[in-house]
């Protein structure tokens, strides 16, 4: 894959305007889009369309958790779209729903002949340390075992990928193999504001352990020209790829 197609842009804005202002003036130089919660809630289904229409890729992401039938339906709602990536969350409780989802979207986009969009699982959120999930973890285990568990439930339950820090990403890439996608958030490039990020890695570090994609969001959305922000990640990572 081309360096600069490794990076999926953050669309972190609440407006249409200054949504699809970002898109086109990136558009050819990233790989992806990603409209979240955020943009999602405040310009729906409409918004998604319309980056789609204009021939770019979209990261829906959502992060499903909910009973089987509706995070399945919600995933063909996801197809109908035309995104090229959604996610679901990969906790215990939702091992049902990601089997589900992956058979509905795969019997669906067989029927509709069209290609299926990649499913990933979220394994755990970066915001989420030791002391928030004492309670929750069985004892003895440690947040990257977690981690790993969720990875693990995710690729067994039929999913493409899953959604991880570079501190995890090497681990899951020697454990779960070559074709199991890896989308890594909390990159910045070496001097660049880390904002309210906690663990990151540069975009070059994270992909040479194992990223398939890199989320950023603010490094490129927030500079001065975001093309050439852009441009800079992408010649980073053809520098750590080769
Ligand atoms: O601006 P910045 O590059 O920090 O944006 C990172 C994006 O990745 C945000 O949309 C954030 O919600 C998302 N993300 C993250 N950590 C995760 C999952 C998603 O930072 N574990």
């Amino acid at each position: 894959m081309k360096a600069h197609k490794r990076i999926i842009v953050a669309l972190d804005v609440d407006d249409w305007v200054a949504a699809i202002t970002l898109v086109d003036a990136l558009k050819g130089e990233v790989g992806m889009f990603k409209v979240g919660k955020q943009l999602f809630t405040a310009e729906g289904p409409d918004l998604v369309s319309e980056i789609v229409e204009k021939g770019e890729k979209v990261f829906l992401d959502l992060k499903y958790h909910d009973i089987p039938a509706t995070v399945a339906k919600a995933s063909i709602e996801a197809v109908k779209l035309g995104v090229s990536m959604f996610n679901t969350h990969a906790s215990a409780d939702m091992k049902k729903a990601m089997g589900d989802a992956t058979e509905a979207v795969a019997k669906y986009c067989w029927e509709k002949n069209i290609p299926q969009p990649f499913i990933l699982g979220v394994t755990l959120l970066t915001s989420a340390d030791e002391k928030d999930m004492e309670e929750e973890i069985p004892e003895g285990m440690s947040l990257e075992q977690l981690v790993f568990m969720r990875a693990r439930r995710a690729h067994e339950c039929g999913l493409d990928g899953v959604v991880a820090s570079a501190q995890e990403a090497s681990v899951l890439r020697k454990f779960l193999g070559r074709g199991f996608m890896i989308i890594t958030p909390g990159v910045r490039s070496k001097g660049a504001s880390v904002d309210d990020q906690k663990r990151v890695a540069t975009p070059g570090e994270a992909v040479r352990d194992g990223a398939t994609y890199v989320v950023i969001g603010r490094q490129i959305t927030e500079a001065d020209d975001p093309v050439e922000a852009a441009r800079a990640i992408a010649r980073e990572i053809e520098t750590a790829t080769n």
